[in-house]
């Protein structure tokens, strides 16, 4: 229901987009409403509500059912007051403090690295169990890095009533679209080294990034100079290097995610990584071109079928009429879609293949790995 379309404006809209409540409105505001059908769940908090991962939270919980007794919408001090249409309720959006997550079993974070960094551990020392759309604990030792699809058995283990809390991180949304392709023909011919190169929407930076590159392309059309206040150069009718810090090794963070993360999701060490990541004026939805050297050989017709058999893929890979996967096709969607998919011409016989994927990064790159995870903890 909270879908961000590929045309919508975000900040200032992005509450007129959820329905109209249809009956009275519920109002939240220093405790949780109980909402009188589902008493025997979890209690919720999503903490980053407003944002685009938060507003696609409150999207998945409502498709997939997920079960709660309540619901705390947390956000900052500028948003403290405002009203959230959920599931035809209004609920009125709560200042994130310490006291935020008093009786919260599962706390959903999207609100950056700092936020999580300093509400992260109140939230664990109050007994919630985090999942954390940030970067800030991915990389910590002992912190589950989970795609559900992928290495479930990392938060083995980790269940809601188990009289503790606990941290769980979502991987960077490139390397879950990555992996969720790049994973089932991993296990069936182990992956020695992987070539991504990515083409990132405005989505993956925010609310604000995606409302940016609207105004611009307005903006670029009617002859004006486009507002850069997100991005520091023009975003509409452009591409750049992803606007990540650039590190001392000349990758910028978003490429030694993908590096990092993938060893660590694997657990493997010794897979050999590399990456460049480019924003593309996509409103919405991730496209990456993989190049995977196998160790065991792997024919393409046999990767095609591995694909088809794989949770969360859609193949599209139709060669005689050029239709393979696009953002668009897959912006809202659940499923990662895969196409492309060949030999690679420049490694010795079958040990080499070429993939095109794209995947909703506001969902499966984020909000929707997470409420699978959730989904685990019960
Ligand atoms: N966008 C993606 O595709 C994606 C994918 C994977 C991971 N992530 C991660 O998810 C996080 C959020 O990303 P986003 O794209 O949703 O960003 P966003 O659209 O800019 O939303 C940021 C959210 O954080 C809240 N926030 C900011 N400062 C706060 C504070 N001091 N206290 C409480 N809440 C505060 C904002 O609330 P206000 O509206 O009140 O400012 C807003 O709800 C980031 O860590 C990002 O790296 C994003």
């Amino acid at each position: 229901m909270a879908a961000l379309s590929q045309s919508h404006h975000l900040h200032s809209n992005c509450f007129s987009r959820l329905p109209t409540p249809k009956s009275k409105p519920l109002r939240l505001s220093s405790t949780r409403v109980r909402m009188s059908l589902q008493e025997t769940g979890p209690s919720l908090a999503v903490v980053g509500v407003t944002g685009a991962v938060g507003q696609e939270f409150l999207s998945v919980l409502s498709d997939r059912d997920f079960p709660f007794r309540s619901i705390k919408l947390l956000a900052s001090k500028r948003s403290a007051g405002k009203s959230v249409s959920f599931q035809n309720h209004s609920f009125t959006v709560e200042e994130l403090t310490a006291d935020s997550f008093n009786g919260i079993d599962i706390a959903l974070f999207s609100a950056g690295g700092s936020i999580s960094k300093e509400f992260g551990p109140i939230a664990v020392e109050k007994g919630a169990i985090v999942v954390d759309n940030s970067s800030a604990f991915r990389m910590v030792e002992g912190v589950p890095l989970v795609i559900p699809e992928v290495n479930p058995d990392a938060m083995e283990g980790i269940k809601v009533g188990m009289g503790r809390g606990a941290l769980i991180a979502n991987p960077n949304c490139s390397t879950i679209i990555c992996l969720m392709a790049a994973t089932p023909l991993h296990r069936h011919a182990k992956v020695k080294r992987m070539v991504v190169s990515t083409y990132q929407a405005a989505s993956g930076a925010g609310a604000a990034a995606m409302h940016e590159l609207e105004l611009q392309t307005r903006e670029v059309l009617e002859g004006k100079p486009p507002t850069c206040n997100i991005f520091k150069q023009q975003y509409a009718f452009n591409l750049f290097s992803h606007n990540a810090p650039v590190l001392e090794n000349g990758y910028n963070e978003e490429e030694m995610k993908m590096v990092k993360e993938t060893r660590k999701i694997w657990n493997d060490m010794d897979v050999k990584v590399t990456a460049t990541c480019i924003r593309v004026p996509v409103m919405r939805a991730h496209a990456e071109s993989v190049n995977l050297q196998f160790e065991k050989p792997l024919d393409e017709d046999t990767a095609r079928e591995i694909l088809k058999n794989a949770p969360g893929i859609v193949v599209i890979d139709d060669r005689s009429s050029n239709h393979f996967p696009t953002p668009l096709e897959v912006s809202n969607k659940d499923g990662v879609a895969v196409g492309r998919i060949r030999r690679d011409l420049s490694q010795d016989g079958n040990h080499g293949l070429d993939i095109f994927v794209c995947g909703d990064q506001v969902r499966k790159g984020a909000a929707l790995n997470a409420v699978q995870i959730a989904e685990m903890l019960l």
